[in-house]
């Protein structure tokens, strides 16, 4: 089963929220584009032995050479992605060989992701689970709105905050994105949506998202601390 795990990594979007001037992927972070440190982040796992990147056009060159700079080895490959999310996994998709049974997508904007939880991932889809995804523990309290125009706090130690690298079985995703259910908003959704269960693994607080500068800055400085 060694290296039977390819590793797509949806990089395609502009970065808005972000405002570097370049696509967030490639935004610097401690010198490195962001896109690097969460390639590096997914080749720590050793049975990863395909990166598909999904790249905004005109960079797919650029940023598989980027990449290439530090996957230890592991081939890494680049699509043009597409108008939303779901279409450049779609792309990146296509373009996996039938021999990696399983496929993680994992956003380059949560380039900071532990290894333990790229490892329980991919340990829960070979245990057979046909979806796999990484939650964290909700902090804020949450209150949903009501018909009435009112609203009521929901319980939130029931509730996880989705993060990734989501692992598929392949042959799942495949289905999932060709059933392609305009509702869901993560490729879990879109399993979720073909009747089949999705299973939860422990995230971690260091698998954000970098959305926004503030979420830079805090990316910065646990880089900084990371060997002191
Ligand atoms: N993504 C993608 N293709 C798109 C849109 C997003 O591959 N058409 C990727 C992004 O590059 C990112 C991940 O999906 O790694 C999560 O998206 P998000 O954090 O929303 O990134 P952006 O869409 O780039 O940011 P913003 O929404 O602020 O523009
Ligand atoms: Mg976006």
């Amino acid at each position: 089963m060694v290296s039977r795990v390819a590793a797509i990594v949806p990089a395609a979007g502009s970065g808005e929220r972000l405002g570097a001037g370049v696509p967030k992927a490639m935004a610097p972070l401690a010198g490195e584009p962001i896109l690097v440190h969460a390639v590096r982040a997914l080749v720590a796992e050793p049975r990863v032995g395909l990166v598909v990147l999904a790249a905004p056009e005109g960079l797919e060159e650029q940023m598989a050479a980027d990449a290439a700079t530090c996957s230890r080895g592991v081939p890494v490959v680049a699509v043009t992605g597409g108008a939303v999310r779901a279409q450049s996994v779609a792309a990146a998709l296509a373009v996996v060989p039938d021999e990696f049974r399983v496929v993680l997508v994992h956003d380059a904007a949560r380039c900071l992701v532990p290894l333990e939880v790229v490892a329980g991932v991919v340990d829960a889809v070979i245990d057979g689970a046909p979806a796999v995804v990484p939650g964290a523990p909700v902090v804020d309290t949450i209150r949903e709105l009501s018909e009435d125009g009112g609203s009521r706090t929901v319980d939130r130690s029931r509730l996880r905050a989705v993060q990734t690298p989501q692992g598929f079985a392949r042959d799942v995703l495949r289905r999932a994105h060709a059933a392609g259910d305009q509702a869901a908003t993560d490729d879990a959704g879109m399993v979720e949506a073909l009747g089949l269960p999705v299973r939860l693994v422990p995230g971690h607080p260091r698998a954000f998202k970098v959305t926004t500068a503030l979420d830079l800055v805090l990316a910065e400085a646990l880089l900084a601390g990371r060997d002191t």
